[in-house]
């Protein structure tokens, strides 16, 4: 059976276009949707590889192996699709204080939306390539996760509301080396709606 693959669109949702008011520029997001096509391809291609594959378990190795490359870098490239999707879902919004229900949970996990904000704003200064919102199924609150990677999640059984690439090719063309600045600009144009959407 052929495995199922994964795809982005062409060209992003109209409303990712509307951060260029907050700094964050049409070049910007194109560019970084051929990056995220790199990721899907990725995906499918090792989807391929592994349901092509001889699979021997004597011949898997830990230090190296056709299993190990195929198994760690499917995480990597399926790990940057899904962070990338969340991500282009998460901006081209009103941005301010959270709305609805994820506004009602932030404020009783954090005290406060500006808190919360500060939170999200150290988070994103304090990971290597992303700052992760989650919703944690288990004890139903919300977390800030710092991601150093793509295939660097939060525990299991969360769901992902928020994702902000903080690596440098989603803001050097616009902020050049001034994150804050960009994570200011991503404050102004959180979807909201979409993050509610995803907490269900
Ligand atoms: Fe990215």
């Amino acid at each position: 059976m052929e495995p199922r693959l994964v795809s982005v669109p062409e060209s992003l949702p109209t409303k990712v276009y509307g951060t260029e008011a907050a700094g964050i520029s049409k070049a910007t997001h194109d560019n970084h949707l051929a990056l995220w096509k790199g990721y899907a391809n990725k995906t499918n291609e090792i989807r391929k590889a592994l349901a092509e594959m001889e699979i021997d378990p004597a011949a898997a190795n830990q230090v190296y192996s056709q299993m190990r490359a195929l198994k760690v870098n499917y995480a990597f490239a399926y790990g940057g699709y899904i962070n990338h999707a969340v991500y282009f879902d998460s901006i081209g919004g009103a941005g301010g204080p959270a709305t609805g229900e994820l506004g009602r949970l932030i404020t009783e996990c954090f005290g406060s939306f500006d808190r919360w904000a500060a939170d999200w704003k150290a988070t994103g200064m304090a990971g290597r390539g992303w700052a992760f919102l989650g919703f944690d199924h288990a004890e139903k609150r919300v977390f800030n996760y710092a991601g150093d990677s793509q295939d660097t999640f939060p525990a299991w059984n969360h769901t992902l509301l928020l994702a902000m690439d903080v690596y440098e090719h989603a803001y050097y063309l616009d902020f050049q080396t001034a994150r804050m600045k960009y994570i200011e600009a991503f404050m102004q144009v959180v979807d909201w709606d979409a993050a509610n959407a995803r907490l269900g």
